[in-house]
């Protein structure tokens, strides 16, 4: 994605952004952060931030990628303040760290995908889970996901499985809709919504302040923000697009593919008896494998969910490997295919600690997403509502007819809401890290 190209085709830029968005986030963290956080109450708070900072800060990195034609690094020297590259630079960090353990999930991911067609996941679900999550295996299968990603990014075939993704979107909705009405039918059901739908509205203000955090790292972590990712999709739209709506449809569909991954998870927990945080990094696997076990041609629809499952992986994987190349190779002035390899390399040594022990992908996970990506979104705020406003807004009424209402809504907001927000964010975030 060197010259300037914009996207061929009008639905290009969604696909690849809704692409970078729908993954392992919805799927596998949600539901597991969910479980461990108290359920409902942590739902409330994570739509709140979705709506109120999610949104806002993809229509920031929308309008600075498309103002300025550039990748993160460069886009900030084009606006014509080259200091707030230091937004983008937390950004690229906090990639790298993030695509480290990715691959170390995408690898666990490749795993079921090899025991559901082979024959099942063991008598224990939650044995064979752990298995999957440590250890040489798991090690040897973050290599092949990275190598994958890697290959794949260098071969140049990027455009062919971004078109898997068309098919991987509405597969996956149907697979999960199809095991959410499964899970209704069983005994933990009536036990599993109270807790993931039904709030205790007297205690929600006092566990905001807990839940904060790793709501909002979530928040930030399924929109693919904070790292420059959007920033990099937007500089190739045209300015006949309506940024407004592109958002709109990224997060209503994010949005919907992880409340529904949470009707599957949960229900299915219950039933099996296992606590909601009990499963932690291992929910998702340990509850489906289980289901998938008991139902009738289960080994097929548990290979087809994984399969798709990776297919999502893959297609996110792309988006941060692609900014962390970037980064590179506009800094250094070295060749793609080189620089990919020798990321790949790289990365992958970086996540063998979180491919030994499931604390350090904790660590890992909790540093980048709760600490990194806040501060990345802190600064794009501040920078759009209080250094770059009049521009960003004219950007932002490209593509539409508008009346201002929106952009000063939208502005108020990126200026008030969302860094008062993302600062008492970090401040929690930092004390929990270190504490
Ligand atoms: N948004 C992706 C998901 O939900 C994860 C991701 C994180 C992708 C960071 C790119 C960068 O799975
Ligand atoms: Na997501």
């Amino acid at each position: 994605m060197d010259e300037r190209a914009t996207w061929a085709t009008r639905i290009g830029f969604i696909l690849a952004a809704a692409g970078s968005a729908v993954g392992l986030g919805n799927i596998w963290r949600f539901p597991f952060l969910t479980g461990e956080s108290g359920g409902a109450a942590f739902l409330v708070v994570y739509l709140l931030l979705v709506v109120g900072v999610g949104v806002p800060v993809l229509l920031v990195e929308f309008v600075i990628g498309r103002r300025s034609n550039r990748n993160p690094i460069g886009a900030f020297e084009r606006l014509g303040h080259p200091g707030w590259k230091a937004a983008g630079a937390v950004g690229a960090i906090a990639a790298f760290i993030i695509f480290s353990y990715y691959s170390v999930v995408g690898g666990w991911v490749i795993q079921y995908v090899v025991a559901s067609f082979t024959g099942g996941y063991g008598a224990d679900a939650e044995a064979f889970f752990l298995s999957t999550a440590s250890g040489t295996n798991a090690i040897a299968y973050h290599g092949l996901f990275m190598t994958t990603v890697a290959g794949i990014v260098a071969l140049g075939i990027r455009n062919g499985l971004e078109k898997a993704a068309t098919v991987m979107v509405p597969t996956v909705v149907v697979l999960l809709v199809g095991l959410a009405g499964y899970g209704a039918t069983l005994d933990g059901a009536g036990a599993a919504y109270s807790y993931y739908l039904a709030p205790d509205l007297s205690t929600i203000v006092g566990d905001a302040v807990s839940i904060l955090p790793a709501a909002a790292g979530q928040a930030f972590y399924t929109l693919s923000l904070g790292m420059g990712i959007m920033i990099t999709y937007a500089s190739y739209i045209g300015e006949d697009r309506n940024l407004l709506q592109d958002a709109g449809v990224i997060v209503v569909l994010d949005t919907a593919i992880a409340l529904l991954a949470g009707l599957v998870v949960f229900p299915f927990l219950f039933t099996q008896g296992i606590e909601p945080g009990e499963g932690g990094a291992g929910s998702i696997f340990i509850s489906l494998a289980g289901a998938f076990q008991q139902l009738p041609g289960g080994e097929i629809l548990g290979g087809v969910f994984f399969l798709m499952l990776l297919v999502a992986a893959l297609t996110s994987a792309f988006s941060i490997f692609e900014v962390v190349v970037s980064y590179v190779t506009d800094t250094f002035d070295v060749d793609r295919v080189p620089t990919a390899i020798g990321m790949a390399a790289v990365l992958f040594v970086v996540g063998i600690p979180t491919a030994i022990d499931l604390s350090y992908l904790d660590a890992y996970d909790l540093f980048a997403n709760n600490i990194l990506l806040i501060l990345s979104g802190l600064l794009l705020s501040i920078f759009i509502g209080w250094v770059y406003a009049g521009e960003a807004i004219e950007e932002l009424g490209k593509g539409r007819t508008s009346d201002g209402r929106i952009e000063a809504v939208w502005l108020t907001t990126l200026r008030y809401v969302v860094p008062v927000v993302l600062a008492i964010t970090l401040a929690l975030s930092v004390r929990d890290y270190i504490g």
